[in-house]
């Protein structure tokens, strides 16, 4: 199940230009791509004659041509020509999707239309703040979206999938695990920031966008350079974690878990998902 009334980010705003670019986020395939005028349109990758994907068409102006037959869609999904007739069906329409850029990230909110609002996208200034340093990158992770909530909820598994990079067995057996929901507070003189974004792409993959930023000697790219090596090298320590697990868990899906105490910060995050489920499907 997927959270729809929702901004999720669909790209990094280098990665669409005046070209198809295809993604799937929450089982839903689209296409995104930049009009001449630099605006992103996000529409569903599929032709509404015969289904083909319409990543595999062409751009004409700011209008996509299917591969298959022809047919010309506008950015606001409607056919404008089918080949070969005058008669355009009304219903020849594709759904499209609310885009938005902000912060270095095209975000697409997966929701009607018309209840889309780009101030509810999330806040990641940091990454184009030019009070900042930052590197991004953007993985397609073979595990469910909640597998890497738990992963980044869960520090007790650094001495263990981490003891090669950032590990330390001290903090499992000497730190005190707590959870706390509320604001950030930072009080040192400096600051790293370690953005995690995921988005959903389906029941057992997901897109990860994640970026190193750092609030001092930010015009150093070498710096920004080596801070986003370190911590991708740990990263990619977690992804064989949680993809291994993906297998695990698709060869007996029912098969029992128990808790532990380090589990509780992934425990309330799959609370809060379960209730923010409920109530979509309650209609709220
Ligand atoms: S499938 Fe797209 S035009 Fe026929
Ligand atoms: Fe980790």
């Amino acid at each position: 199940m997927f959270l729809k009334t929702f901004w999720y980010a669909a790209a990094w705003s280098n990665e669409i230009e005046h070209s198809l670019f295809a993604r799937t986020i929450c089982n839903e395939p689209m296409i995104l791509y930049r009009t001449q005028a630099g605006n992103v349109v996000c529409m569903e990758d599929r032709c509404c004659h015969r289904r083909l994907p319409l990543h595999m068409g062409r751009l004409i102006g700011d209008s996509v041509q299917c591969h298959y037959h022809g047919l010309i869609f506008e950015p606001q999904g409607r056919c404008v020509k089918v080949p070969g007739q005058e008669l355009i069906p009304p219903s020849a329409q594709l759904r499209t999707f609310a885009a938005a850029e902000r912060h270095g990230l095209v975000w697409v909110f997966l929701g009607p239309k018309d209840i889309a609002d780009e101030a509810k996208s999330p806040d990641h200034h940091w990454i184009t703040d030019y009070n900042w340093g930052a590197k991004g990158t953007h993985f397609n992770v073979k595990a469910n979206y909640m597998l890497i909530v738990e992963n980044l909820l869960d520090l007790t598994h650094l001495a263990f999938v981490h003891a090669s990079t950032i590990g330390n067995a001290a903090v499992v057996e000497s730190a005190a695990v707590q959870f706390k929901r509320g604001p950030d507070s930072v009080d040192k003189n400096i600051t790293l920031r370690n953005l995690n974004i995921i988005t959903p792409e389906s029941e057992t993959s997901s897109h990860y966008f994640c970026a190193q930023c750092h609030d001092f000697d930010v015009k150093n790219q070498a710096l920004t350079d080596m801070l986003f090596d370190d911590v991708n090298a740990a990263f990619r320590q977690d992804v064989d974690v949680f993809e291994a697990q993906q297998q695990s868990i698709a060869g007996r899906p029912d098969a029992p878990e128990v808790d532990v105490h380090g589990d509780i910060g992934g425990l309330h995050a799959r609370r809060i998902i379960r209730e923010l489920i409920e109530r979509q499907l309650a209609g709220g």
